[in-house]
């Protein structure tokens, strides 16, 4: 028996022992093809050199200093080089080890400014139903899905939530795009105007849509109002790239296909690739000063923050994602990932959507395309689909509660930025075949 307390107890899962490029393999000799990085993390596969070259060499010079006593080399090359990275705007970076940890940092920084500059008033965040931002208290506070959220509820402060920006779902028949971007982005400022603009902090959204909602792309226009809003009635814009940033759709930050820049930013899964655990937020320069002129010292911090070995590592990822002009690839091979699974999906009755942007891409499974209308609930399709696909070979990120938090499936992948075409061929052969074992007795 396993003293582990693993996810489900009545599971029994295989034991991962190795890791070649894009493949897991387990203790049986079965291979399995990563076509989501786990949760949207490996965007290197699983043996990247340089990295694990990087990781042995700092640990193996000096793996720890508190940040209380010691600034490091590592966590000060891996500021430089994301700032280099983000908009001019963007000045500063701070070292925690998970995303809901980045998130908790990015709430706590957002009051800490309006405390510095003598808005103790505003302590409300607005966020998205169905997004996701972590599973601290804190973070889950501000998350939407209600399935995560539900036993916690008691224990959550309370967050006003607005609708997403979900076209396929939002969307009216007599809408241009472009007109659903502004009418979604309007709910943020009804919200704002009925709590009182001076009681808000900050809102809080994923740039494109994850783990709950499935690869959700923003309608044109979307952000650009939503920053305008934002900065009509002061409060702060904080973009949750945990999954979709770090290049996962093609530019270091999604939000550079948004053309908006945020006030704090939080990356995470693609940062440490899954050799490390590290995440970051890259703040606002005149959030740092805002600090710096009142009490000049931040007032949130963890033992491990800035550790030398995720920083080191860190560091190693995103040099790999520039020098080995990965960016340029996701586009590629995006493109490539698209059209496959267009054509392999594209008129699959159960098939509601497709949808995605650079590596990132989900389909949204219904019971009837016509009326949208999701598979019941106790079905649990995503978990079939899961297990179907383990089965086969194949790793994906399956979801529930895609369509209103509770009900709706869909499959997410993210696959590394350095596979080649066959891996996705072999990836959609497989969630092909993964997908109709799941739908069996189900119609
Ligand atoms: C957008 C987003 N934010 C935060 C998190 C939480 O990250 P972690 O599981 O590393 O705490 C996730 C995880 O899926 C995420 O997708």
């Amino acid at each position: 028996m396993s003293h582990v307390f693993h996810r489900d107890l009545g599971d029994t899962l295989p034991r991962a022992v190795g890791g070649d490029g894009p493949y897991l393999i387990d203790s049986e000799g079965k291979r399995y093809l990563d076509g989501s990085g786990g949760p949207g993390v490996s965007c290197l596969g699983h043996s990247h050199p340089t990295v694990i070259r990087a990781l042995k060499t700092q640990a193996e010079t000096l793996a720890y200093a508190w940040t209380g006593f010691f600034t490091n080399e590592p966590m000060e090359s891996l500021a430089d080089l994301l700032v280099e990275l983000a908009p001019a705007s963007m000045t500063h970076a701070l070292f925690v080890s998970s995303g809901s940890e980045a998130v908790e940092a990015a709430l706590k920084l957002s009051r800490q400014y309006f405390v510095e500059r003598g808005e103790p008033a505003r302590t409300r965040f607005i966020s998205r139903r169905s997004s996701y931002h972590g599973n601290t208290l804190g973070a889950l506070g501000v998350s939407g899905h209600t399935m995560r959220r539900d036993p916690y509820a008691p224990l959550l402060a309370a967050t006003i939530f607005i609708p997403s920006c979900y076209p396929y779902r939002g969307q009216r028949k007599d809408e241009t795009p472009e007109q659903y971007g502004a009418r979604a982005a309007e709910e943020l400022e009804h919200a704002v105007v009925s709590a009182g603009p001076h009681t808000v902090a900050a809102f809080i959204a994923e740039t494109i849509g994850g783990a709950t909602s499935g690869a959700v792309v923003p309608a044109p226009g979307y952000f650009r109002s939503i920053r305008s809003i934002c900065d009509r009635y002061g409060i702060l814009l904080i973009l949750d790239e945990v999954l979709c940033g770090m290049g996962r759709t093609g530019t270091f930050f999604a939000f550079e296909q948004e053309g908006v820049a945020p006030d704090i930013v939080t990356i995470a899964k693609g940062l440490g690739a899954g050799y490390q655990p590290i995440s970051a937020i890259v703040v606002s320069d005149h959030i740092v000063e805002a600090v710096r002129r009142g009490s000049g010292k931040l007032r949130h911090g963890q033992t491990y923050m800035g550790h030398m070995v995720a920083c080191a590592t860190g560091l190693a990822v995103v040099r790999a994602i520039l020098d080995e002009d990965l960016l340029a690839k996701v586009g590629r091979m995006g493109d490539a990932l698209e059209e496959r699974l267009t054509n392999a999906f594209g008129d699959h009755p159960q098939v509601g959507e497709i949808r995605g942007r650079g590596l990132l891409w989900a389909l949204e499974l219904v019971r009837d395309r016509a009326t949208k209308a999701p598979f019941d609930r106790t079905h649990q399709l995503h978990a079939r689909v899961r297990r179907e696909a383990l089965r086969a070979g194949l790793l994906c990120y399956p979801g529930g509660g895609t369509a209103d938090g509770e009900s709706g499936d869909h499959v997410l992948l993210a696959p590394p930025y350095n596979l080649e075409e066959s891996h996705l061929d072999e990836l959609v052969e497989k969630l092909g075949l993964a997908l109709g074992r799941a739908l069996h007795g189900l119609l």
